[in-house]
């Protein structure tokens, strides 16, 4: 069934700064796509099954724009060290045990159902150096129903012999045989090609991704501008290189405002330079503010990318987050930019409810087109909330409730149903 009506009380971002609430409305699900909220069920739709979820909260589904699936397995652990060294104690043990299958069949069935029970209805998703692996999680998460871009890692020196590719030209080859294999296998899973970061990646293989990216007319995602030690080293690998993100501008692998998105995450870092040029571009932020925390790297200046206009939404960044919960996502990105504004710069002021709602749902969906918010045309991406284990004693407003259920983690247990593109997820 891809087309209803879901009675409830609808919450949706307008934009940045402002949240649209029906109580007790009706969502029409038209074949997939959103054709609006009302207060009353429209006569035209008379025909569509109404799906009673009265006095339960419906919101979008969540996006997060940057998670390492292969790093779900010690979420929460690890917790003691800087990024290059969280990397090569860590993260690159770990990513090594991908090259058995039996073990990636395993770890990445644990991830696929956890994100099939959280409120993410859309991700962007990083696997391993492995292309067998990542068919393998491509599989398993194209069975949920979410919509996903996932990327085979690009890695060709600097780590374990276990994990890193051969050399350049084997890891082009790889890379694009995966592509291949992939680009239309899967009804909601996607490749997206993902070169680690430029301290992971030659010169010569971020050249060959480059033209790979054109080839296919491919999204890109990778980090940025994360931590000053990393940001030392790329300014020693790449002195050709104006800033950061030019190492990745240089091979094409920035955007260009007109091909496929790209998504950097972190940008705790970059410079007015390095943002001109993004947005120029049109690349998304990922905002990682667990991750930020956990490895120590800083805090990204949310206000100012939002003063700017830059495109951003949220990534959990599992396992430099330690949570896919993005209801954490969004309360982390309200209380580190309190910290920023505390700490940092007075005329940067924290965000709010509104801001981090519209960061979670509409300005990272729009990394997946027109997604993230309940209005006509939109896909219809939804998840119903009961937060009635939450007991109170006053009367709440509808805006009180999804402050709380936000801040308490309603997502983690929470949630009654899950759409996406009208279509139901088991989220049992
Ligand atoms: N930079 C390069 N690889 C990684 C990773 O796995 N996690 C984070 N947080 N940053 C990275
Ligand atoms: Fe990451």
């Amino acid at each position: 069934m891809s087309s209803f009506i879901l009675r409830g009380n609808i919450i949706s971002s307008r934009d940045a700064h402002t949240l649209d609430i029906t109580e007790n409305g009706y969502a029409v699900c038209d074949d997939g796509i959103c054709r609006g909220v009302y207060t009353m069920p429209p006569e035209r739709y008379a025909s569509l099954p109404v799906v009673d979820c009265t006095d339960k909260l419906i919101i979008p589904g969540m996006v997060d724009l940057h998670i390492h699936a292969s790093q779900y397995a010690y979420r929460g652990m690890g917790m003691d060290l800087e990024l290059l060294d969280w990397l090569d104690s860590y993260a690159f043990p770990e990513e090594s045990k991908f090259s058995d299958a039996e073990y990636a069949k395993k770890a990445y069935t644990i991830f696929a159902n956890a994100m099939r029970k959280s409120a993410t209805t859309r991700a962007c998703i990083f696997a391993t150096a492995h292309s067998g692996a990542t068919q393998i999680l491509m599989e398993l998460l194209d069975k949920t129903g979410l919509f996903s871009f996932v990327g085979k890692v690009n890695m060709d020196r600097d780590a374990p012999d276990s994990l890193r590719e051969h050399d350049a030209d084997s890891a082009a080859e790889d890379t694009e045989a995966w592509v291949r294999n992939t680009l239309s296998r899967y009804e909601r899973t996607k490749p997206i090609l993902t070169p680690r970061f430029i301290p992971s990646c030659t010169d010569k293989l971020m050249k060959l991704l480059g033209e790979i990216r054109q080839k296919y007319d491919l999204p890109v995602q990778s980090h940025l501008s994360e931590n000053l030690g990393e940001i030392e080293l790329v300014r020693s690998l790449r002195p050709d290189s104006a800033y950061y993100g030019d190492a990745y501008a240089r091979d094409g692998l920035f955007g260009d405002g007109k091909l496929s998105h790209t998504v950097m995450a972190h940008c705790v870092w970059s410079g007015d330079t390095e943002l001109d040029v993004m947005q120029k571009n049109g690349v998304f932020i990922a905002h990682c503010p667990a991750s930020n925390m956990n490895v120590a790297s800083g805090i990204a200046p949310v206000r100012r990318y939002l003063e700017r206009g830059m495109r951003m939404g949220l990534g959990s960044d599992v396992a430099g987050g330690q949570t896919e919960s993005m209801f954490r996502a969004m309360t982390d990105t309200i209380q580190v930019s309190k910290l920023y504004w505390r700490l940092v710069d007075t005329t940067k002021k924290p965000l709010g409810l509104e801001e981090a709602f519209y960061l979670a749902t509409r300005g990272g969906g729009e990394f997946f087109g027109k997604v993230g918010a309940f209005e006509d045309g939109y896909e219809f991406d939804a998840v119903v909330l009961d937060d009635s284990q939450l007991k109170h004693p006053q009367p709440l407003d509808i805006r009180q409730r999804l402050e709380r259920a936000v801040y308490l983690g309603v997502d983690m247990f929470g949630i009654t149903a899950k759409y996406a593109a009208g279509r139901k997820i088991d989220i049992s």
